[in-house]
């Protein structure tokens, strides 16, 4: 499962700068599930759906105290800002992760899947835009 990030993360020299990648790789493959099943590509389960949910909220619980340590890397798209603002990226890490706790709960029909995809992209995209190159 792992197999395309590790390919993705060659490379990388710093441990503490791969291991925040491969945390957010891992998010990123279950966002792909998700997104799957929200074109149609594969069937709506809701019991996968919520796993994915649940997956992303294991990996956002940890996202804080990844980043905590002020690592770089050649290859590493973090900005230094994220540790000038920590707490303001620990919020949008546990609002992460809040958010995909409760839809890890409350994704019951592909409707919900649908609106769920937004909230989730909305939260990816609020941290990046500011914290990611
Ligand atoms: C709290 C901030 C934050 C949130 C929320 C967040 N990310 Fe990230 N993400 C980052 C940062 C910072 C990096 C750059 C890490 C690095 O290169 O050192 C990153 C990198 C990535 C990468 C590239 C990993 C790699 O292989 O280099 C992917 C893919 C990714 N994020 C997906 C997501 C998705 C999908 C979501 C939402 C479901 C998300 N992220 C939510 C901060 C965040």
């Amino acid at each position: 499962m792992f197999a395309g990030s590790a390919l993705a993360h060659k490379g990388v020299m710093n441990s503490s700068v791969k291991a925040r990648m491969d945390a957010m790789s891992a998010i990123a493959q279950q966002m792909k599930t998700l997104g799957k099943m929200a074109k149609g590509v594969t069937p709506f389960d809701s019991a996968t759906a919520r796993l994915a949910a649940a997956e992303i909220a294991k990996h956002a619980g940890d996202t804080p105290k990844l980043f905590e340590p002020e690592e770089d890397d050649p290859k590493s798209e973090a900005k230094a800002i994220i540790w000038d603002n920590f707490s303001d990226f620990t919020i949008k890490s546990n609002h992460l992760e809040d958010l995909a706790v409760e839809l890890s709960v409350t994704i019951l029909t592909k409707k919900d899947l649908n609106s769920a995809m937004k909230s989730l992209g909305a939260t990816c995209q609020s941290c990046h835009k500011l914290y990611r190159d």
